[in-house]
């Protein structure tokens, strides 16, 4: 897929993983509108766009674009202790953001196709955590609410293609915001020590989600993104359909880059 004059829209864009996102887009000559809760984090982001909220930011994408060729949703929080606003936030808010893009994109409705990434967790893929459960539950959701929407056989004729993006710890401040709501902190930190995570870079994230955007053959599939020894790789993880009932996921070919400075 060519980036170059695609209308973008995207949650949270104003600093940690949705701004390195933003910032690849428009280096890509794609057409960002992005909304963000932080009111003074967004307008020292990107202080040329305006920064809407909720609902009604789509429709500000769709005014300002004439259509929202691809829809980010990557806004979540960290908080344990707010169990119920973070399933409203990371999964509710990112569903909501699905159906509202998916019906403004299936050319069966006159919409012009388009793709939906919803950005989860590797936390949310195969990996589980004592310290953060309901945050975990969210991250799931959002994959298993990802791959079924990417398995209906519909979506080619539609024009839509689905992804989730499913990264390994990144550089940002959202672990620290939610270390303190986190349970049996103390347990959990002897669990980091024992395994320790190499944080990726936001830039380092943002450059996988390029590379899912632009290769059109992966609908339904998940974009991992990770690190080891020093290097950051993507890899597309897909479900074998051909039987049912499937359990078997299969692991494409890991892509290297460059660590990012
Ligand atoms: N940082 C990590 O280690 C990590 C790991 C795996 C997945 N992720 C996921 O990556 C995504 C981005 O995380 P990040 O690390 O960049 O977090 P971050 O906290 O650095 O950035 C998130 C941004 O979203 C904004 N935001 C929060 N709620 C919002 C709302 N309701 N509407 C609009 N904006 C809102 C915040 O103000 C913030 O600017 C999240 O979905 C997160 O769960 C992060």
């Amino acid at each position: 897929m060519d980036l170059e004059g695609k209308g973008v829209f995207l949650t949270g864009g104003g600093r940690g993983v949705g701004r390195a996102m933003v910032e690849a887009l428009l280096d890509k000559g794609a057409r960002v509108l992005f909304c963000e809760v932080n009111e003074d984090t967004g307008r020292d982001t990107v202080t040329e766009l305006h920064t809407k909220y909720g609902d009604k930011a789509f429709q500000a994408a769709v005014s300002a674009f004439g259509a929202v060729d691809i829809c980010v949703n990557n806004a979540a929080i960290a908080n344990e202790s707010m169990w119920d606003t973070m399933i409203a936030v990371n999964q509710t808010a990112q569903i909501r953001g699905s159906l509202l893009a998916y019906d403004h994109m299936r050319r069966d409705k006159g919409g012009r196709g388009g793709v939906i990434i919803n950005v989860a967790s590797m936390s949310g893929f195969f990996y589980g955590s004592f310290w953060n459960p309901v945050y975990t539950a969210t991250k799931h959701a959002m994959v298993a609410f990802t791959s079924c929407m990417g398995e209906n056989p519909e979506n080619s004729s539609r024009g839509v293609r689905w992804g989730c993006l499913c990264t390994m710890a990144v550089d940002t401040p959202l672990g620290a915001q939610g270390r303190p709501h986190l349970y049996e902190l103390e347990k959990a930190q002897e669990e980091w020590e024992q395994n320790p995570v190499e944080k990726l870079k936001p830039s380092e994230v943002a450059e996988a989600f390029i590379a899912q955007l632009q290769d059109e053959t992966n609908n339904g599939a998940v974009m991992k993104v990770g690190k080891e020894e020093g290097k950051p790789y993507h890899q597309l993880v897909v479900v074998d359909t051909s039987t049912r009932p499937y359990d078997r996921m299969v692991y494409k070919e890991k892509v290297f880059l460059e660590p990012h400075q």
